[in-house]
């Protein structure tokens, strides 16, 4: 069965290229984001893992632990990491989870057999600091993921995790952003004291409350 927001992440053991891995374990107190890629050696997957190595401080800064699967051995991914790091210009510094045996694959149902049988798609789940999945994302494997809007869904969950507030198309951090419904519009002032614009009655806006 497929995954929804708000279920509890599964918890899983797997090898990895910093060890063994008990997932829970390893997000501790922090977000989590595990990532998947159809397989070791692929250019799309190489750029990515890339991508994500240079992005560290901004998932750190988040409190926000990666870690990527692929289903290749971990011999194939050690020898993988050489070359992202070398074509890259970067430093993998995130466990590649070893997946040979699919399980983690099929417990967060990432191989999609319509596409391909035997890889996984690009699945990406962001999990909350109470275990729980805050985001899903599906690619196919000839589409490489943006990271940087992953980034920016990472600041609007957190944000929004914490303040009575949305964020609205296209936010981004700092930027204006929405009362949520169930805020009554005279309660706004207190809630809200930056200030607030009323366009419609449903549509409220006030400055970014952690700003
Ligand atoms: C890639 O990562 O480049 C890739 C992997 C599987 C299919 C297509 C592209």
């Amino acid at each position: 069965m497929s995954l929804r927001l708000g279920d509890v992440a599964p918890d899983f053991t797997a090898q990895s290229t910093e060890g063994t891995i008990n997932f829970h374990e390893f997000l501790g107190d922090s977000w989590g984001v595990l990532f998947s890629h159809p397989a070791d050696y692929t250019p799309v997957c190489t750029t990515e893992l890339g991508a994500v190595a240079k992005l560290r401080e901004e998932f750190s800064k988040r409190n926000v632990k990666v870690i990527a699967l692929s289903v290749d051995g971990l011999e194939s991914h050690k020898g993988w990491i050489g070359d992202i790091n070398e074509t890259q210009n970067t430093t993998v510094n995130f466990p590649i989870i070893a997946d040979e045996d699919k399980k983690v694959s099929a417990l967060y149902d990432m191989i999609h057999p319509n596409a391909n049988e035997s890889f996984t798609v690009r699945s990406v789940f962001v999990i909350g600091p109470d275990k729980k999945i805050k985001l899903t994302i599906t690619y196919p494997a000839s589409t490489g993921r943006n990271f940087d809007e992953l980034l920016r869904v990472i600041d609007s969950l957190q944000l929004t995790a914490n303040y009575s507030v949305a964020t609205p198309a296209n936010w981004k951090e700092g930027e204006e952003v929405v009362v949520a419904p169930a805020i009554k519009t005279e309660d706004i002032p207190a809630r809200f004291p930056k200030g607030h614009r009323v366009i419609k009655p449903y549509l409220r806006m006030t400055p970014q409350p952690n700003k």
